[in-house]
């Protein structure tokens, strides 16, 4: 594991205004990743370009480490970032990995991570992921419905081994966020109902092929008040103990992650007292603590770095129409999400700043990356950064418009690689056959 990432390769002279890590800052009026300006990463690679720091994904992997302690278990959910560089940050710090796909899981495999701690979840498994994961020996299928258990014994039976299992609990608890993204109440589609999980516990427990090794629960995304983690434990807690089969064999509670990032208002979610809250209810039970953020450990180590094609003033508003586009990043597109944006190199005097809306070029107007935002006066060939990017934005991308996705490098002190090339014309019509 590579030491903590207390020595800065910079020292830090300003936050850059809006960004939930220091490691990206000002140096004389121009943003940096670490020891390098962001000018010099966009004229060498391009944009639009996704700028991540090394730096600062350690410090969030740190402070998760901290507050659940040595002796949790720290899953990176693959889904908010399933670059292999990235991977390789967490899974060099100790991290074992949450995954959701086959896909996800050939991604760990291909890192060369070892995948006997990875866990997967998702509502909807294949029988072909199923066997896939059975044959890599993972720590537990997060099992969301009886039909599951059924397919995970049969593949269990056929090949002579036991499938580790853990059920994933629907504890019906609201918590305050996009209702895209809250997954643990009754209306959602996600986990057990308490009432039947019960039945399947015992079902489990007949099976010679099936092993119950713990628990899980995941309440929803971008979540910053610790009480709904607490009250899910405690009906967790409530259905375990209703029965004593139902604590037999059980290693470990997976309490999910979704730990929210402050996106230029507020704060991020307070680790340490989501920590407090559950960490040792958990041990006292001799579980392991175990947890599966994402959006917490990469939302703020990266940027999406654009560059303006236009300025369209005039009517009720201004436009900066950019190089990056929804297809880039659809998050404000799709959930009306707040990114912070701003001007990668403050301009010499300090105009009145303009409201515009910062647009891209696909033929939509759901296509913008923020709204009515507070920008000096750019003009075409200025760069801009839109913060916050590093979760949810890469790995959600698309070819929408036949726009190749972008490149995205990764910073480490003074060092920058690639860790994905930027698409080719010929990248998007590489699957397609031209008959
Ligand atoms: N575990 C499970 C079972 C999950 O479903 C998720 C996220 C996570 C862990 C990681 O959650 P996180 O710590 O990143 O909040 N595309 C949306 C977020 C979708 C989250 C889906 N599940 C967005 O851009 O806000």
């Amino acid at each position: 594991m590579r030491p903590a990432a207390k020595i800065r390769a910079v020292n830090p002279t300003q936050i850059f205004p809006g960004s939930g890590s220091d490691r990206f800052h000002l140096v004389d009026g121009e943003m940096h990743c670490e020891g390098l300006a962001i000018t010099a990463l966009a004229e060498r690679f391009g944009t639009p370009l996704y700028v991540y720091s090394r730096a600062a994904m350690e410090d969030r992997f740190d402070a998760v480490r901290d507050a659940f302690g040595a002796d949790a278990r720290i899953c990176y959910a693959v889904k908010a970032n399933p670059n292999l560089s990235v991977l390789r940050v967490f899974g060099e710090r100790g991290a074992s990995f949450d995954v959701v796909s086959g896909g996800e899981l050939a991604r760990v495999q291909t890192a060369g991570f070892d995948t006997s701690e990875v866990v997967f979840a998702g509502v909807g498994k294949t029988r072909a992921e199923m066997d896939e994961a059975l044959r890599a020996g993972i720590l537990a299928f997060h099992v969301e419905s009886a039909a599951e258990v059924e397919v995970l014994e049969d593949l269990a039976r056929e090949r002579g081994t036991v499938a580790p299992v853990a059920l994933r609990l629907n504890p019906d608890v609201d918590v305050d966020t996009h209702a895209y993204i809250s997954t643990g109440r009754k209306q959602d589609k996600f986990g057990l109902d308490l009432a039947i999980a019960g039945a399947l516990v015992e079902r489990i427990a007949r099976s010679s092929s099936l092993r119950l090794r713990g628990y899980h629960v995941h309440l929803g995304s971008q979540l910053k008040d610790p009480k709904p983690y607490a009250r899910a434990l405690d009906r967790i807690e409530a259905f375990v103990d209703a029965a004593s089969a139902r604590g037999e064999g059980v290693e470990y509670l997976d309490v999910g992650g979704g730990f929210g990032i402050a996106y230029g208002t507020g704060e991020a979610c307070d680790v340490r007292a989501v920590a407090h809250a559950v960490v040792d209810r958990i041990r006292a039970r001799g579980w392991r603590p175990t947890t599966e953020p994402g959006r917490f450990l990469v939302g703020d180590a990266g940027v999406l770095v654009s560059r303006v094609l236009a300025r369209k003033d005039g009517g009720d508003k201004g436009f900066l129409v950019c190089d990056a586009a929804m297809n880039d990043l659809i998050r404000p597109a799709l959930y009306g999400a707040h990114h912070p944006v701003g001007a990668v190199r403050a301009p010499d005097r300090a105009p009145a700043p303009l409201t515009v809306d910062v647009v891209g070029p696909v033929c939509e107007s759901g296509d913008f990356l923020a709204r009515s935002a507070s920008l000096p006066p750019m003009v075409e060939g200025d760069l801009l950064a839109v913060l916050a990017a590093g979760a949810y934005g890469a790995s959600m991308a698309s070819n929408y418009n036949s726009r190749p996705r972008p490149a995205e490098v990764l910073v480490d002190g003074g060092d920058v690689t690639v860790c994905r090339r930027r698409e080719t014309y010929e990248d998007l019509y590489r699957a397609e056959i031209d008959s």
